[in-house]
């Protein structure tokens, strides 16, 4: 029997561990919730008094943070007391696409994930449950198991022997931009593990405010395996209609249209069929590059090749729109100003990880545009960041604004990049008023209405619609 949850530690203060400790210890005021990082300078933000300051946005995180932060919530560095004190560690670090070495470009680097391990193994004491929050490659909990039980670094006067770790996973599903909502009231939670009593600990804290029949619980493997999956077709979903984008756009066809009529079979379901720039964020890429390596790895190339396309299309569908910019503006940019609104990889975060507009704003400035940018929630420094890491060329021709204002100013376009709501009902006589003519928007979302802008005058284009 396991004994009472009282403490628990998170190792990882980012997207997932940041908003999923909060909403815990906001759900269960009982328990004892700390959150720790190495990375000191974030520590310093979730700590900050001024909560528009923390280190990420998500509406409603603010509140959240408030009501528990000081109370049962801590951020801290302090990784070995807190190890050592925890009755439950979810492990929730960064796990990214290897750079180099073996499975270099696909395979997840688990050098956090092991490092973790090993400090568990170095500061935990007693029973100690250890969850997998983080997404993983399946069979990794076999490998924390192994660090766990064979680490030979315990800290001296720990009594070994009275040691004990129960591993679970328990992977998040939670979404960048709508975090705090799909935490409290998540689809499903999901516990895979071996020990009934560990699962049932687990179990118990989420049954505080989710309904039993949504905590779904399976063995380790299959709870690792259904969190790639479960990005897998997401992703796919966006490729399918991305591709069939480009098909309506050519035959007069409608993607808006497409997308609701097939959404509306119930089978087929109506989220997830929004067209534009190809997804981006920190996980649907890496995870499905990482389902790539699992499959050649074990030999299965028909199957690794068919998750493969969904990147490619991914891909495809950035290039074509930067490309098709280019010969709508008489194939070149070269001193032209376009306005870029939005940098963030969907609305409603601040996140820039594998943005669309990344791969778009390097095309633009590659052909000589002059780039003048906004968004309401990154900043000057992450978008130039962004781009010196992404554009080859020495002359980076990109302003940072700080309104749509002074980003449209004599531009000759603007091109629509993340779907923030500000962009969504301009005033699009009094912006052709101050542009270059011709003038053109190019909605890669689908969000602005399309008899506005061609009434002010411009010339449009949106994913999966041709006006002629
Ligand atoms: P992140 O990069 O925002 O945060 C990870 C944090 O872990 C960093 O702050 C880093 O400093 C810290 N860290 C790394 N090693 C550490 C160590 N040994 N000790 C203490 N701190 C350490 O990452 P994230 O977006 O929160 O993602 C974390 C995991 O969750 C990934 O596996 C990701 O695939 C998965 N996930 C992410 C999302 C999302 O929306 N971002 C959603 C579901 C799942
Ligand atoms: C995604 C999943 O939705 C989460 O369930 C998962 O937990 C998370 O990945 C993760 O593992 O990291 P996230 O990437 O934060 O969440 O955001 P999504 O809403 O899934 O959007 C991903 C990308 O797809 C964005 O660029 C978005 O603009 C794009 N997208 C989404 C579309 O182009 N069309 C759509 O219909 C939906």
């Amino acid at each position: 029997m396991i004994k009472k949850i009282r403490k628990i530690c998170c190792i990882g203060a980012g997207y997932v561990g940041g908003p999923t400790m909060s909403v815990i210890a906001d759900r269960c005021p009982h328990l004892e919730v700390n959150v720790v990082d190495t990375n000191e300078e974030r520590i310093k933000k979730w700590n900050s008094k001024d909560l528009t300051k923390l280190p990420i946005y998500e509406p409603g995180l603010e509140d959240v943070i408030e009501r528990r932060r000081n109370k049962n919530l801590k951020f801290t560095s302090d990784v070995k007391e807190n190890i050592a004190n925890a009755d439950m560690i979810f492990i929730s670090v960064n796990t990214p696409t290897k750079s180099r070495g073996l499975g270099a470009g696909q395979a997840s680097d688990l050098k956090w994930v092991d490092l973790c391990a090993r400090q568990i193994a170095k500061y935990a004491k007693g029973e100690t449950i250890v969850i997998e929050k983080s997404t993983l490659p399946v069979k990794t909990a076999q490998t924390i198991n192994e660090i766990l039980k064979s680490a030979n670094t315990y800290e001296e006067g720990t009594n070994r022997s009275k040691r004990k770790f129960f591993i679970l996973s328990n992977p998040e599903f939670l979404a960048e931009g709508t975090a705090i909502s799909d935490l409290e009231n998540p689809d499903r939670v999901l516990i895979g593990g071996e020990d009934p009593d560990a699962i049932n600990a687990l179990a118990e804290i989420y049954s505080y405010w989710v309904k039993k029949e949504k905590i779904i619980t399976t063995d380790l493997w299959s709870s690792e395996l259904s969190k790639l999956i479960s990005n897998a077709f997401l992703a796919q979903r966006i490729s399918s209609i991305n591709s069939i984008s480009a098909l309506c756009e050519i035959t007069g066809a409608d993607i808006k249209d497409v997308s609701l009529a097939i959404g509306a079979d119930k089978r087929i379901g109506k989220h997830f069929l929004k067209s534009g720039p190809g997804f981006g964020g920190s996980c649907f890429k890496k995870d499905i590059l990482n389902l790539v390596y699992i499959c050649n790895h074990y030999g299965l190339y028909e199957v690794s090749s068919y998750w493969q396309k969904v990147i490619e299309i991914n891909e495809w569908q950035q290039k074509r729109i930067s490309s098709l910019i280019v010969d709508k503006l008489f194939g070149t940019l070269f001193n032209k100003k376009i306005s870029i609104l939005g940098f963030s990889f969907k609305a409603n975060t601040n996140d820039t990880r594998e943005s669309p507009a990344i791969n778009i704003c390097n095309d633009l400035i590659e052909e000589g545009a002059n780039l003048h940018i906004y968004d309401p929630k990154v900043n000057e420094k992450k978008i130039k960041e962004d781009l010196k890491n992404r554009v080859k060329s020495e002359n980076i021709n990109c302003f940072v604004e700080t309104s749509i204002n002074e980003c449209i100013n004599n531009s000759h376009a603007i091109v629509i990049v993340t779907e923030w709501d500000e962009f969504r009902n301009l005033d699009w006589k009094e912006i052709y008023a101050k542009m270059e003519k011709p003038a053109w928007v190019f909605d890669t979302r689908n969000i602005t209405n399309s008899a506005d802008v061609l009434d002010a005058g411009f010339k449009f284009w949106r994913t999966g619609r041709t006006y002629f």
